[in-house]
């Protein structure tokens, strides 16, 4: 059997080099694996005569032969569907397409958000994500301990006090000191204002972390923050800068084919906004209805409200000149409510499944 076996690949090898055409090849194949008379076939056939002990050993070998025999015969195949028989290639042929991906759906939206606010005047900035719980929270008008810090389930790094080694922010107390994954965007208030440029028009987007997943939450998400500073600023430019965002990103149902959007402010309360509002959205899904997402037809996507004059202190701005307003975003929230996606889990945006992404 062994040597059978071995003269099987042996006149292959010979065979297939005088291989010249797409027909040769399939001569061949049919004379090595034919499954009437292939040469192959046929001993494997024989395999089950064989004393019982040396069945294993030959079948394996047979096997590693078919396997081999099969590889050359497809690549071989490839290469003369590619080039004529007569050696001639064919460059009008259309190509094989490569598939083509596309940017992440969060990239997608970051994008989008960040050219909608360029388009007025707002400059993108970057702040650190593993921020310090002066920025987070403390110039944000939460002093330590203060129980609205509750709201953002934090991560902290480490219990250790900051050193001036590692750029102790200016104004922090020498108490500041823990580092924290920033929770918010809102970190980027302060940071901005220290740049002592003004008029500010500010946006920054970011990874934000807080301790929370389920439906609605994952533990790393996106936010915007757009924050204004200027002479005489007040809440009806705030409103007006957020009734343009959602016109441009939430387009109308004509050219979505979802439902017209609307948007409503509810006052609320931020430490670091005075007044502060919540800003809601109708929902995409329903219509303003009321389903199984939204409940009562509307979705609280941000948080918003005038700077607080402490914040303006905190960064060195004086609050009896100048005024501003602040607003805070999350990224995928706002891109699951576009109209026509019906996105209802922010998890399937982190699954990386090919099956969902290559929706979009
Ligand atoms: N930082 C707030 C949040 O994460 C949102 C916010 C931003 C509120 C700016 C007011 C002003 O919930």
């Amino acid at each position: 059997m062994k040597d059978q076996l071995e003269s099987i690949k042996k006149d292959f090898s010979t065979a297939i080099e005088k291989v010249k055409s797409l027909a040769d090849l399939a001569d061949l194949e049919n004379k090595f694996l034919g499954r009437k008379n292939g040469a192959l076939t046929l001993a494997m056939k024989e395999l089950k005569n064989l004393p019982k002990s040396k069945i294993a050993e030959a079948g394996q070998a047979a096997n590693e032969i078919k396997k081999n025999i099969e590889l050359k015969i497809k690549s071989l195949k490839a290469e003369l569907s590619q080039t004529g028989s007569d050696g001639f290639f064919d460059y009008t042929l259309p190509g094989q397409e490569s598939p083509l991906g596309h940017l992440h759906l969060v990239t997608e939206a970051i994008r989008e958000i960040a050219a909608i606010f360029e388009r007025v005047g707002f400059e993108r900035m970057r702040y650190p994500e593993v921020e310090w719980d002066y920025y987070a929270f403390e110039s944000l008008n939460m002093p330590k301990d203060h129980p609205a810090r509750d709201e953002w389930e934090t991560f902290f790094i480490d219990k250790s006090p900051i050193s001036k080694k590692f750029g102790l922010p200016a104004k922090a107390s020498a108490t500041a000191g823990q580092r924290v994954l920033t929770p918010h965007t809102s970190n980027g208030q302060v940071r901005d204002m220290e740049r002592g440029k003004l008029p500010i028009r500010m946006m920054n987007i970011s990874k934000t972390y807080r301790r929370q997943m389920d439906a609605s939450h994952t533990p790393m998400f996106h936010q915007f923050e757009g924050l204004v500073i200027d002479k005489d600023i007040n809440i009806t430019h705030l409103k007006g800068t957020i009734d343009y965002f959602v016109k441009n990103f939430f387009l109308p149902a004509g050219e979505a084919g979802g439902p017209d959007r609307e948007i409503r402010l509810r006052p609320h309360h931020f430490q670091f906004t005075e007044p502060s509002f919540e800003i809601d959205v109708s929902c995409g899904v329903c219509g303003g209805k009321g389903c199984k997402l939204c409940k009562e037809g509307w979705l609280e996507l941000a948080g918003a409200g005038m700077v607080h004059p402490n914040v303006l202190k905190a960064g060195g701005i004086d609050p009896n000149k100048y005024s501003g307003f602040a607003f805070g975003w999350g990224v995928e929230r706002c891109y699951m409510m576009k109209s026509g996606l019906n996105i209802d889990d922010i998890r399937l945006l982190y699954k990386n499944d090919l099956r969902f992404l290559r929706q979009f």
